[in-house]
């Protein structure tokens, strides 16, 4: 039955699991596929071409699982891949970048608006344009985090680390007056509390994934293939190498227990090029 595909996400590691997490609690009868290219993370540092090559790759293994619809969770991904892969293929694709943007132009009172993100996210300037497309006169501020990533990765979401590091960066986003805030990389609402600690509380913060989460429902509903299951969906795990510490960062970013992960080896899905 069509609607009882699963629904593929990849990521360029474990940080998509925090939207898994949020497709999850909108859509709990949902099947979920997961990819994680742990062996190629990170894409943040990457050249655009060999991201999209990545993309388009993930995409044709999520296909070869049977999924109904591909969620970019990676933003970077997200960032350069979408239009190419809704060339390529006939199923809903759904990135971070539209859902975000969209939330923080129904969000923003003050018209300014922050996007953090890897540095590839912030060059390309997806967010940017996105929101300029709807609305030319918001001022969009984009800064890079880098060093978000290890942090959460290593659980150091409350260290002294990670509060003096959310300083250095969310200062230029203090001093433009921002009341929105997208965090717009995969792992930075494991950081959520210290980056709002930083910016103030009177910013909003946008999680990505959760306004993604929204459009995939909106998404399966528009094209009539909404599960019709009253069972929890099943979950997949697919990466391209299991890090030793892969269970506990996984169940940190899911806050649940993942039982069996299997491993896709490396030269197939190169094989799998565009
Ligand atoms: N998943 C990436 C993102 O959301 C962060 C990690 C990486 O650089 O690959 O942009």
């Amino acid at each position: 039955m069509e609607k009882e595909k699963p629904v593929g996400v990849f990521d360029s590691g474990i940080g998509g699991l925090t939207v898994v997490k949020r497709i999850a609690s909108v859509l709990p009868n949902e099947s979920i596929v997961y990819f994680g290219d742990t062996a190629r993370v990170p894409y943040g540092s990457k050249s655009n071409e060999t991201v999209i090559e990545y993309s388009i790759q993930n995409a044709k293994l999520l296909l070869k699982k049977n999924v109904k619809a591909i969620v970019v969770a990676c933003n970077t991904a997200s960032s350069v891949a979408i239009p190419v892969l809704r060339d390529m293929f006939s199923v809903p694709v759904i990135g971070m970048i539209e859902p975000g943007s969209k939330m923080a132009l129904r969000a923003t009172r003050n018209g300014h608006v922050g996007i953090i993100g890897t540095r590839a996210t912030v060059s390309n300037r997806a967010y940017s344009r996105e929101i300029h497309q709807h609305n030319k006169d918001i001022k969009v501020i984009e800064q890079a985090c880098p060093l978000f990533v290890p942090l959460a990765e290593e659980g150091w979401h409350e260290s002294d680390a990670a509060a003096l590091i959310a300083k250095a960066y969310l200062s230029p986003l203090r001093e433009e007056h921002i009341d929105t805030l997208v965090l717009g990389c995969t792992h930075y609402p494991l950081l959520a509390n210290v980056i709002q600690r930083t910016i103030g509380e009177e910013v909003l913060l946008i999680d990505s994934g959760i306004a993604a989460a929204e459009i995939v429902r909106e998404e399966l509903d528009r094209i009539g293939l909404m599960s019709n299951s009253n069972a929890m969906g099943r979950m997949d795990f697919y990466v391209s190498d299991i890090p030793s510490t892969f269970a506990k960062v996984a169940a940190l970013f899911l806050e649940r227990e993942i039982k069996q992960v299997t491993k896709v080896d490396l030269d197939y899905l190169q094989s799998l090029h565009g």
